[in-house]
């Protein structure tokens, strides 16, 4: 257990010493950004909406590696409910109910059990299991007697993922997460009547998402003339280890960071548009992730104060998989090429990032420019875990960390489009560029 979490607990948790869970004003006093005024949802209004009601959850397995009868047993079985403030009295009670809330239920999908029987499902969806045959990411749950509902979880569909052949909450995601939403917004809105009304409705909501009304031109002007299917061919573009949030675009969505040693960060996001200082700052980070980003309507629950504290105290308890890759004489080959390129003037040990955001210097740089999470600058991201991190890059453009080394990537016909800023390191030789990404690999 890390220092500080046994003096948050040894302090004696009562209800007063738990922050507010939302509070837009001190939202707003974190966004690093010059903009006007951001539009959140006011804590009367978020006070006013359902606590979320976290049901225990079972694993998803690929269908060979289901225990038999799974499916039966799961039909027998009473919803649970597992987040019980009451019932919270030591540490390690809140780190157990803050993972609850990060692997509860999000919105069930319209894919059913029957779904992922089908092969195709699987390669649609880029869907992996680890060594067990258990999807990351994905839960079971009955909210309501005999009725078995498959679901993407609150955090875990994106930033939970495998490493070693073991899932682990906080390593990044790595299966097609906009693709399904697209494709359950698709099937929802297919079942509506009126659907030509429902379809402008969605795309004045996707505008929403987007939009930057401050920059002129606006950056999501082209949404406005979209067609729906053109909508859905967007997010099914979205690539591999990158997802679409509100106020990032649609076009160039962020990467999907690494939890794991967030407590050490002080800006959040590929921009580093969020000042984290304290665990109330990433309490409301949690709540801003859960659906409560300006531009998106809220969801039909909330965070209760309890939750989100138990989340953001999970989320600091993280720990690392064990790399499994040594400094051997090939590593330490690359390390001297390390010293030598002078990569530690933005990336020193023993976080491997000076913590600061620089301005693009070649990048593409339209996430931080063309959208609402726009501070101008790129945060210089940490080359701790970045064995089991790939892709690599704000949009993650590149597949490996050999691919950021290699020249060929400023080639104008480099697919799907050139990467030309970060030019460190740019002048190896092959073998020294594969010592380098070996070296980086036992970080
Ligand atoms: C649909 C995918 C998705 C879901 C679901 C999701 N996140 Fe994220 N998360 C992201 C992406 C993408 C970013 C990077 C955002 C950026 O760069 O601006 C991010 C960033 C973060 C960060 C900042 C980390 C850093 O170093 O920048 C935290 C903390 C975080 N998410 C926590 C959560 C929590 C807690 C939940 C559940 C309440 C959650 N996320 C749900 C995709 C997701
Ligand atoms: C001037 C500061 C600077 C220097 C010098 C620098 N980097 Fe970086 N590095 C960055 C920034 C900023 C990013 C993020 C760029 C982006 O995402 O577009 C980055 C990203 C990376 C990444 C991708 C990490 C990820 O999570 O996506 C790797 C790997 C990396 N750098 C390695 C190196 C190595 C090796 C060197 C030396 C050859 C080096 N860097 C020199 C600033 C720097």
């Amino acid at each position: 257990m890390r220092g500080w979490l046994l003096a948050v607990l040894a302090a004696g948790l009562s209800a007063q010493d738990i922050p507010k869970a939302w509070d837009p004003h001190a939202v707003a006093g974190r966004l690093t950004m010059e903009r006007p005024s951001p539009k959140f949802i006011s804590a009367d209004d978020y006070y006013k909406i359902p606590e979320r009601v976290i049901y225990k959850t079972y694993p998803v397995y690929r269908p060979d590696k289901e225990p038999q009868n799974y499916i039966p047993f799961l039909s027998s079985q009473n919803p649970e409910i597992v987040f019980n403030p009451d019932a919270i009295k030591s540490e390690f009670d809140w780190l157990q109910a803050g993972e609850a809330v990060f692997n509860s239920a999000a919105d069930a999908t319209s894919l059913t059990p029957d779904d992922l029987r089908n092969p195709e499902v699987w390669k649609r969806f880029h869907l992996q299991v680890d060594e067990e045959g258990a999807l990351p990411g994905w839960r079971y749950v009955i909210r309501k007697r005999a009725k078995i509902e498959l679901a993407p979880t609150l955090c875990g569909s994106c930033h939970e993922g495998v490493a070693n052949g073991v899932t682990y909450a906080g390593v990044p995601g790595k299966w097609r997460a906009s693709a399904l939403y697209a494709t359950d917004l698709r099937r929802r809105l297919n079942s509506i009547r009126d659907r030509e009304a429902a379809e402008r409705r969605e795309l004045d909501r996707q505008f929403g998402l987007f939009s930057v009304p401050w920059q002129s031109p606006e950056p999501a002007a082209w949404m406005a003339q979209l067609a729906i299917g053109e909508l859905w061919s967007a997010y099914d573009a979205v690539r591999v280890g990158t997802a679409v949030r509100p106020g990032a675009s649609l076009l160039f969505p962020p990467i999907i960071p690494d939890l794991i040693g967030v407590q050490e960060r002080t800006l959040l996001g590929a921009t580093g548009w969020f000042r984290h200082e304290s665990l109330a700052d990433l309490i409301r980070f949690a709540v801003l992730e859960s659906g409560f980003d300006e531009g998106a309507p809220p969801p039909a629950e909330r965070l209760s104060d309890a939750q989100a504290y138990a989340l953001a105290l999970f989320l600091y308890s993280l720990k690392a998989p064990k790399n499994p890759n040594r400094l051997d004489k090939f590593a330490k080959k690359g390390q001297a090429i390390f010293e030598r390129e002078g990569c530690a003037s933005c990336h020193p040990g023993p976080r491997y990032t000076t913590g600061k955001a620089i301005p693009p210097d070649g990048d593409d740089p339209r996430l931080t420019v063309r959208t609402r999470r726009g501070t101008g600058l790129f945060r210089i991201p940490s080359l701790r875990n970045i064995w089991y991190r790939e892709p690599l890059e704000h949009n993650g453009m590149l597949t490996t960390i050999e691919d950021w080394f290699d020249p060929v990537r400023f080639r104008d016909d480099y697919s799907p489009r050139p990467v030309k800023g970060h030019a460190f390191g740019m002048k190896l030789s092959y073998e020294e560029r594969q010592a380098l990404a070996a070296y980086l690999r036992t970080l």
